[in-house]
């Protein structure tokens, strides 16, 4: 029985703040998911465009398509990774809307999240992320945070990571991401 507990498979939601073709963010999603064991499951969401506007009048038992299939996916998964670029000094819209359709669902609820914004300087959409993200009582995993500036000097056209710092400090945030949200899974 502990045997079966302990090879429970976690596994990992990725979103990107980002609906540009291309994006940097994507990249560096990409870039995580290749650090990630073979033993955890690593889906890029990929619905973030078709969720609605925030209506608190159509949040009830039977919300939008889109945001059922989000609460669902997010229900289900262990933990939640968010990469983000910051626009206008703020979170991207689409970001922020779809942070907002969970709150009423509880959905993220001591959910382990970890938090990347990479964009031009991205402080003010960090520090307001860290704040949604605390009003949706998530749990942002000490560690398994990190803000990347100037993101698109730091990847060649082909969206590769060329700068070195900036691939160790992924690398660390993914450490402490896994084995924390490891350890949560054994302790279940
Ligand atoms: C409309 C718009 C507003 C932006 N505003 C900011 C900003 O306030 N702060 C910032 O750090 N970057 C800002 N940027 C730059 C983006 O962070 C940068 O383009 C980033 O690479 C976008 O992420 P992506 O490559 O994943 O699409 C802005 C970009 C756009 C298109």
């Amino acid at each position: 029985m502990e045997q079966d507990i302990q090879n429970q498979n976690n596994s990992i939601t990725a979103i990107s703040g980002s609906l540009r073709s291309g994006s940097s963010n994507h990249h560096i999603l990409k870039y995580l998911s290749g650090l990630v064991p073979a033993d955890i499951t690593f889906n890029i969401y990929d619905e973030l465009a078709l969720i609605p506007p925030f209506d608190p009048g159509l949040d009830n038992d039977t919300p939008p398509e889109a945001v059922t299939r989000l609460r669902g996916l997010l229900t289900t998964a262990d933990a939640m990774i968010i990469c983000t670029p910051e626009y206008a000094f703020g979170v991207p819209g689409q970001l922020k809307n779809m942070l907002d359709w969970l709150v009423s669902s509880s959905t993220l609820v001591e959910k382990p999240v970890a938090l990347i914004t990479a964009s031009l300087g991205g402080e003010h959409a960090h520090a307001s992320l860290l704040l949604t993200l605390g009003a949706l009582n998530s749990n942002v995993i000490d560690g398994a945070t990190l803000r990347i500036s100037f993101i698109r000097s730091k990847m060649d056209s082909s969206g590769n990571i060329t700068d070195e710092e900036t691939k160790q400090n992924l690398k660390q945030v993914m450490k402490v991401f896994i084995e924390t949200i490891t350890g949560l899974n054994v302790k279940k």
